[in-house]
């Protein structure tokens, strides 16, 4: 951090001292990276979607030039575990003529337009093999072929996941039903107990303890199997 600060100061102070030829070749250098910069690739705002498996998705990519573009060179490509796979190429000689797209792949479809500086691609039929990084890459020759690219990221997911949370809430209205059965039972019990309480005096004070009990021993297991064997006896 010091010795970083200290580093800053020197070349502050050092461009301080040098003269105004050395400030004008800079802000030449940086214009001239600005106007290399002329070409931009875009996949929009949004740079992934999910789709389902079976559904056809637009690969979404526009380019921009405040250059103008000539012999404009395009492809996408899928990044298929590390390795490239082109997808399409073409290039559009001009603006505004429409470029004739070689396209390596089926099920892809060429829908861009020069009017609309649009390079996207339908992906037609997706499967799971075809999740992953999809790459839109553009170089324009008139900006010394600097390459520009843009990355679209495609998940691909599986129809039945709607199957499976109506499967879910399937099992979870069993259990709830098995749960409600299991307390009407409980209260039946409960109610069949109170009826042989008032059927019977003698009986009833051990009902009561043997009752009072099981509600005292509910959380304490080990002596529940010991008082549940005394009103059998
Ligand atoms: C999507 O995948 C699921 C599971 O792999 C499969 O059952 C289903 O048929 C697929 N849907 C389509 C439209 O291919
Ligand atoms: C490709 O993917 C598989 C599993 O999806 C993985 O085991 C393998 O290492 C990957 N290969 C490369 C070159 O990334
Ligand atoms: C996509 O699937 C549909 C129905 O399975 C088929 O008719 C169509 O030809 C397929 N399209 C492509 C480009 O594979
Ligand atoms: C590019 O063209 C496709 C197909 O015509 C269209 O769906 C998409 O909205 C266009 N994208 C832009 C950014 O204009
Ligand atoms: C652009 O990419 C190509 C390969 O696709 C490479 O040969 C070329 O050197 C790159 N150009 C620049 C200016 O980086």
């Amino acid at each position: 951090m010091a010795s970083g600060d200290n580093d800053g100061s020197s070349v502050s102070g050092r461009l301080r001292s040098r003269d105004l030829l050395h400030a004008g070749l800079a802000v030449a250098l940086l214009l001239g990276v600005w106007s290399v910069d002329g070409l931009e690739v875009s996949t929009g705002k949004v740079s992934s979607i999910e789709a389902m498996n079976g559904s056809t998705v637009l690969l979404p990519c526009t380019y921009s030039s405040c250059i103008g573009i000539q012999n404009l060179y395009f492809s996408w490509k899928f990044n298929d575990n590390g390795t490239h796979l082109k997808l399409c190429e073409a290039e559009i000689p001009k603006e505004k003529v429409e470029p004739k797209v070689h396209v390596y792949r089926d099920r892809v479809e060429f829908v861009g337009s020069s009017k609309t500086n649009n390079i996207s691609i339908l992906l037609w039929n997706i499967t799971f093999e075809d999740e992953g990084e999809y790459i839109c890459f553009a170089r324009n020759p008139k900006e010394k072929n600097r390459n520009h690219s843009a990355i679209f990221t495609l998940i691909v997911v599986d129809q039945m996941k709607e199957v499976d949370n109506r499967l879910t809430i399937l099992i979870v209205s069993i259990v709830g039903g098995v749960i409600g059965l299991v307390i009407i039972i409980m209260v039946i019990k409960a109610l069949v107990v109170h009826f042989l309480m008032k059927d019977s005096e003698k009986t009833k004070e051990c009902l009561v303890s043997s009752s009072g009990n099981d509600n005292t021993e509910n959380g304490l297991s080990g002596a529940k199997a010991d008082n549940k064997g005394t009103p059998k006896a």
